[in-house]
């Protein structure tokens, strides 16, 4: 840093000043982030989060590494508009989360966003391809030439799962069910997929297939990818990787 380094104030590009240095708006953007949970009533809020701020750029791969109860999660929660902070502020494609109605925040969940999990989540009664086309069920506007649907077969072939299209999840393997839980976090186009411990049940080979396959989507279909893992081996396959610790994100040196 030179002599004028710690005298900088801090500065914030706004999207105009953004705008006028043609620097591309990110994709994603925290500022400040707090988030306190209150454990017992009367008991003081306990900070998880203690002002994170990082930016993620479309098409970008992530990864957050951090101990056991550091936040990850709760980090996700807020990205992913399933929890709101305390004090800053997430912003999507330029717009502050915070400022938007329910009815927008369900759509931006379904449709601009993507979500993986440990566990699967798919309806054990429902197809394989039945469960992919969940999140296409809330768009108001009809599968024209059942567009969707094509998409659903496209994408699970690209999984490797031409063959079980029709079989229902209790039939397949973990990584099996893994793999069509990422295809239906990818059916509607999203932006960005949220991928919490997605790797977290299945063996190491297993795993490292499941993460070389976000990262070949995350090629083909341009989607940004925030990965939480505990691997530093499967984390290591995403772009960067930020670490956080004590409430606070920094890159892993
Ligand atoms: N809804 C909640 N109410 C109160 N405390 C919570 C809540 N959710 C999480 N916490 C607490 O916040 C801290 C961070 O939890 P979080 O689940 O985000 O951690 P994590 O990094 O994802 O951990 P893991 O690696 O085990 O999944 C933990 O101490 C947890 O107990
Ligand atoms: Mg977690």
């Amino acid at each position: 840093m030179g002599p004028m380094g710690s005298m900088q104030p801090k500065w914030v590009p706004t999207r105009e000043t953004r705008t006028a240095m043609s620097a591309p708006e990110p994709l994603l953007e925290l500022r400040d982030v707090v988030k306190a949970y209150t454990s017992t009533a009367g008991a003081d809020p306990m900070p998880v989060l203690r002002g994170v701020s990082f930016a993620v750029q479309a098409g970008e791969t992530v990864a957050i590494v951090g101990p056991s109860g550091s936040g990850k999660s709760t980090l996700l929660n807020l990205i992913g508009a399933l929890d709101t902070p305390s004090a800053g502020s997430v912003i999507l494609a330029g717009r502050d989360l915070a400022g938007l109605p329910e009815a927008e925040l369900a759509r931006i969940r379904n449709c601009d966003l993507g979500f993986v999990f440990q566990l699967h989540h798919l309806l054990p009664q429902c197809t394989v391809q039945e469960n992919v086309l969940v999140p296409t069920l809330a768009i108001s506007t009809p599968d024209a030439g059942g567009e969707r649907a094509a998409r659903a077969r496209q994408l699970l072939g690209r999984v490797g799962l031409t063959n079980r299209l029709d079989d229902l999840p209790g039939r397949l393997s973990g990584g099996e069910r893994q793999r069509v839980a990422v295809v239906r976090a990818l059916i509607n186009r999203p932006k960005l997929l949220l991928a919490d411990e997605p790797t977290g049940s299945l063996d190491q080979d297993t795993a490292a297939s499941l993460v070389d396959l976000l990262v070949t989507l995350n090629r083909d279909e341009k989607v940004a990818v925030i990965l939480v893992s505990h691997a530093p081996a499967l984390a290591a396959r995403m772009g960067r990787t930020l670490q956080l610790r004590n409430g606070k994100l920094e890159p892993l040196i």
